[in-house]
């Protein structure tokens, strides 16, 4: 999980230490080949390490923040370099999690899982057996035929299971398998949903342990091949080219896996669960730098669809902790992804022999213009000023089957932070059952294209951000607008104020978005203040969107507690890293956020991690449909008393004269008409790329 940058620049003399002049490993390093290989080798030499053990998972295990604080203080040790080993037998389902010691050539510790609290990820050599697995049994055999296919015609998508108190699956590794048929090498298999069945398969035995067939409904048979041009249809001939240059490089500046950006500064980390990570997001404000995010990532996500089909209801996908996600990161080689001045960064991971593996340019760097960052044309003082906002943004796109997910993070001039999700790919299809003998439309999909299904379902991912606002001392409070009725005080009926209420503690801290009063929270340090004496913070802005629509008593409400809220505050705890916990296959609920916050514990004017569950809910169009135009959701974190004044003062104007200039004023001369010009974008100030 060493990322390499893959063109290295001058150090920044005002980065933080790498450890890498020192030729000391710095303790939130990514992993390097290196330390994978010598991971593999320390783990294979234990006595119950077998020919079909593979490595499940293969991360760092991060040291405490405080350590890692300590150290960068001068007033700790370096912490020792461990990683966290998840290991699974093939044949017999024997699960092991394991803390190496990468320094000592030693494995620390070892649980095992009895699977009772959840399995170990799903393995893409269980992915890849399903199709032979349910090739052999007769009964899945019979149901395609039954259906006017073949088991050589179709293609098996191996899903993760849940948890649905099935006697034979206790303690087993399970999928569930639905069919699409692909009609040729080339073509699309999920325009072609087999409805109506479904096989639960035992990766270990090797045998369909239930068999799933009901309704017997017509295959969709148009094409969704939407990279063929037939299906395409005429080119569009009328774009001309957008080139996007600078002619004088970006303006950020990379040291191995540091980089600072106008006055940012952050390390670009990778993991195989989680994707992009960033670590120890700091502000550099008159010469100091300031915390902001000590560690950010999407530490979860789940798809939960609402269709209640006996083939169907099971689908609830966790794409971090079931599938980790960050394993099937794109690489971006290509060039089509990102465009300007791209540094990339590899990601390095193990694969399931404990070997590393390199994505070439799994992560994008670049910098993008981002139209108008703050503008006043004066009627008295004849001023007329305008600045140009730029943001630095940090992405990688993964493919989780059908769907495609891209995370940016985007860092701007005036100190806001954002995570936008981009989701794209093909819909995951259902044959459309038509309307009922009521005449009564299906209530539960789309009709996306003639006889396709497109079930409605949420993404609901989880940021997991380890605040450091200003330091580790840090409290949240809910913010809300508030009316004020006529009455003393209020006589004209004009007011309205906040209502602000400290979130105290662990057990209290699961809130709701509510835009119909601007809900936002707001992140405060509880030692430090600005310049009026207020505590300096960061407010969260979310999108008001549904948490989980699944019934509070269903499977996946238990399993995935964190999804029913959009945010919750828990006391920093190592331990605690993924919202759905450890363990998320087959994990019977309960776990993650659940337990976290079962102890209450304070999070006032504590060292705290803010837990951000965000996402669209998707009623399939026929537009998303062969493949989806970029759906987009995100939040905002935005400076509150942060800095004593618009950071981005010192931001110069455009090269262009006239974007810093005077007007005649009001009390000069007539002026409407140059003062009205000062709004037009022809000079180039307000709306072009330079
Ligand atoms: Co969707």
């Amino acid at each position: 999980m060493t990322i390499i940058s893959t063109e290295s620049s001058a150090t920044g003399a005002d980065q933080p230490s790498t450890g890498v002049e020192s030729g000391l490993q710095h303790p939130l390093a990514n992993l390097s080949a290196a330390e994978i290989t010598r991971i593999r080798d320390i783990v294979s030499a234990e006595e119950s390490f077998t020919e079909t053990t593979r490595f499940a998972f293969v991360g760092l295990d991060e040291p405490h923040k405080w350590e890692v604080l300590a150290w960068q203080e001068g007033d700790g040790p370096l912490p020792e370099r461990r990683a966290r080993v998840m290991l699974l037998d093939m044949a017999t389902g024997y699960s092991t999690d394991n803390l190496v010691s990468i320094d000592a050539g030693a494995v620390l510790s070892t649980s095992v899982l009895d699977g009772s609290a959840g399995q170990l990820p799903v393995l893409i050599e269980e992915f890849d057996a399903v199709a032979d697995i349910v090739a052999e049994d007769p009964r899945w055999v019979e149901a395609l035929i039954k259906r006017g296919t073949t088991v050589d015609q179709v293609k098996c998508v191996p899903l993760s299971a849940g948890h649905y108190d099935y006697p034979e699956e206790e303690g087993r590794r399970i999928l569930r398998v639905l069919a699409f048929r692909q009609d040729y090498p080339e073509d699309h298999p999920w325009a072609h949903p087999v409805d109506g069945l479904s096989a639960y398969v035992d990766t270990a035995t090797r045998k369909i342990t239930r068999l799933v067939d009901s309704d017997v409904l017509a295959i969709p048979a148009e094409s969704g091949n939407f990279d063929d041009p037939a299906v395409q249809g005429e080119p569009l001939t009328t774009l001309k080219p957008i080139v996007i240059t600078q002619p004088e490089g970006p303006s950020f500046e990379v040291n191995g896996e540091w980089v600072s950006w106008a006055n940012w500064n952050f390390q670009v980390g990778f993991d195989m669960r989680e994707g992009l990570v960033l670590r120890q997001l700091s502000f550099t404000d008159s010469g100091e730098q300031r915390p902001v995010i000590y560690r950010a990532s999407i530490d979860e996500m789940l798809v939960p669809y609402g269709d209640p089909s006996p083939v169907r209801f099971w689908q609830n996908y966790f794409d971090t902790g079931e599938y980790l996600f960050g394993r099937f990161t794109n690489s971006l080689a290509l060039g089509c992804d990102c465009v300007g001045e791209i540094r990339y960064f590899d990601a390095v991971m193990s694969d399931e022999l404990g070997n590393p593996f390199t994505i070439e340019n799994g992560i994008c760097m670049h910098e993008e213009d981002y139209g108008t960052l703050w503008k006043h044309s004066d009627l008295f003082a004849g001023s007329n000023e305008v600045r140009r906002s730029r943001r630095l943004v940090i992405s990688f796109f993964t493919t989780v089957g059908n769907y495609d997910y891209g995370f940016y993070w985007y860092l701007y001039l005036d100190g806001t932070i954002e995570c936008e999700a981009k989701l794209t790919g093909v819909l995951f299809t259902s044959a459309y059952p038509g309307l009922d003998e009521a005449g009564n439309d299906y209530p539960y999909a789309s009709e996306v294209a003639p006889g396709l299904g497109g079930p409605y379902h949420q993404h609901l991912f989880s940021a997991r951000l380890d605040m450091m606002v200003d330091g580790l001392s840090n409290a949240v409070d809910e913010v809300d607008v508030k009316r004020v009725p006529v009455g003393p005080g209020n006589e004209h009926g004009n007011a309205f104020t906040k209502k602000v209420t400290r979130i105290t503690s662990e057990g209290v801290s699961g809130r709701t978005a509510d835009a119909s009063v601007a809900r936002a929270w707001l992140v405060t340090n509880t030692e430090k203040t600005n310049r009026m004496g207020r505590p300096t913070g960061y407010v969260l802005y979310p999108q008001d969107s549904p948490t989980l629509l699944a019934d509070p008593s269903s499977s996946i409400a238990r399993r995935a507690e964190f999804a029913t809220k959009h945010v919750f505050v828990t006391r920093y705890d190592p331990a605690e890293k993924y919202a759905a916990g450890d363990f998320v296959h087959q994990n019977p609920g309960g776990d993650g956020i659940t337990k976290f916050i079962a102890d209450d514990a304070s999070v006032d004017g504590e060292d705290i991690v803010l837990w951000h569950t965000f996402g669209p809910t998707h009623f399939p169009r026929p537009e998303d449909w062969p493949v989806m135009p970029v759906d987009y959701a995100k939040f905002t974190l935005k400076p509150y008393g942060f800095f004593d004044k618009n950071p981005a003062l010192n931001v110069p104007a455009p090269a262009k004269a006239h974007c810093s200039t005077r007007l005649p004023t009001l009390s000069a001369g007539p002026g409407a008409a140059e003062l009205a010009a000062a709004g037009e974008c022809a000079g180039g100030c307000n709306c072009s790329n330079d």
